[in-house]
């Protein structure tokens, strides 16, 4: 089910289709004219950007704080005045600001966005989020170093010519990658998805790209990237990121992850946490019975997970409201139950510290591309609506934080 909805996903951004900004910097379009600038489009500036939400007693990140955690989101690069999920639009900005302790780059430091070629790095829009999040006293999560799919990395690589030594030039490709943005942002990035989505979720199996089949297989490749990122940012968490999640459908995918997690410590590769992306999708309309038959299993899967020593990172939550009435009152409700009862699942492990949402309002939420509602009612996936007002799924996340076991 995730393969066909990631590739349609394929599609969708290659339409232009994007998200939490429609920054879309992981689109597979064609490269514009000046190569140094990642591949899209032009922002439609808006005339009047809709007012921000009134401000709810406490920011999510305050309440977070007071108990050891900590809330972030993704925001997107936008020129001024641009409609997006951008700390350029005041609206974004203030909701990032109100409830954020830490941000994460929605598609601009991904390979298709930095790396236009083999010779060349473009951090001209990662560098503008950087100066605003550090301006406003906002660390950021560097996601990714290696999103380590064919479909994810750019054309160039896989049609790359890795000459006569493919496994030098190769090993030269990656380090060069992660050291150069490792040393560029130093302490500004706590934290880095060093690894992203290399399982294939059908059965388990780590995907090829053809950089790795030029470095020797995926292992090698995903345990030079580590090992590289530890070198040249000693003191960042290093994480490897999955969506394997807790809906029927994903054993295979989350028995591939713990091979994997298994496999870094066997041969002592430096990974401090999990990401669990948690793209959460919605049982039905009884969140207690939903998660009742799936809670297990999951528990099961995280026990795993943390036996070996690995810390948990919430790393892209939001909701697709399936099984769901087009109504918006039991919708947005039903949302906010299950979002509760996952976090309190997630909160009640000691290795979980920090949440972020992949995106703070409905407005700009990728989810509406990825995977429209088949009734075409528009999608509901994020804490604000559209408007920028706060919903259910916000009073979920306080009151979970809240509840939340204190840690030191
Ligand atoms: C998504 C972005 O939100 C979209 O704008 C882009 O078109 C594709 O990528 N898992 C990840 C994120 O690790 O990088 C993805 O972000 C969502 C799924």
């Amino acid at each position: 089910m995730h393969i066909s909805r990631r590739d349609s996903l394929v599609l969708l951004a290659g339409m232009g289709v994007s998200a939490c900004g429609g920054a879309g910097g992981a689109t597979q379009a064609t490269p514009t004219p000046t190569a140094s600038v990642p591949p899209t489009p032009t922002p439609t500036p808006v005339a009047t950007p809709p007012a921000a939400a009134p401000a709810e007693p406490v920011g999510l990140n305050t309440l977070a704080t007071a108990r050891g955690l900590r809330v972030g989101s993704c925001f997107a690069w936008g020129a001024p005045g641009a409609d997006r999920g951008s700390f350029a639009n005041p609206s974004y900005a203030a909701l990032l600001k109100r409830d954020c302790g830490i941000l994460v780059g929605e598609n601009e430091m991904k390979w298709q966005a930095i790396r236009p070629s083999a010779t060349q790095f473009d951090f001209t829009r990662f560098d503008a989020m950087m100066d605003w999040a550090t301006a406003n006293n906002l660390p950021v999560r560097g996601h990714n170093l290696l999103w380590h799919q064919p479909k994810w990395m750019p054309a160039w690589e896989e049609n790359h010519d890795f000459g006569s030594s493919p496994s030098r030039e190769a090993e030269r490709l990656l380090v060069e990658h992660v050291n150069t943005v490792c040393r560029r942002y130093g302490a500004r990035i706590p934290s880095y998805d060093v690894v992203n989505e290399a399982v294939t979720p059908a059965d388990g199996t780590l995907y090829q790209t053809a950089l790795s089949r030029a470095l020797g297989g995926p292992e090698a490749t995903l345990d030079l990237a580590f090992h590289t990122a530890r070198a040249a940012a000693p003191g960042a968490q290093l994480v490897y990121n999955d969506y394997m999640s807790w809906e029927p459908g994903n054993a295979n995918h989350r028995a591939g992850v713990l091979r994997l997690l298994e496999g870094f410590k066997r041969r002592g590769v430096p990974v401090d946490a999990l990401g669990v992306q948690s793209h959460l999708v919605t049982q039905g309309m009884d969140a207690r019975t939903g998660i009742a038959a799936i809670e297990g299993e999951w528990r099961r899967f995280l026990d795993a997970v943390t036996a070996m020593g690995y810390k948990l990172v919430i790393t892209e939550l939001d909701v697709r409201d399936n099984n769901l009435p087009a109504d918006i009152a039991p919708r947005d409700t039903a949302v906010a139950d299950f979002t509760r009862g996952y976090l309190d699942v997630m909160f009640a492990y000691p290795a979980l510290r920090d949440v972020l949402l992949w995106g703070m309002s409905d407005r700009y939420s990728w989810i509406e591309g990825f995977e429209p509602r088949k009734d075409g009612a528009k999608r509901r996936p994020c804490p604000y609506d559209a408007d920028f007002a706060p919903k259910p799924m916000r009073a979920a996340i306080s009151a979970a934080i809240t509840a939340a076991p204190v840690r030191s």
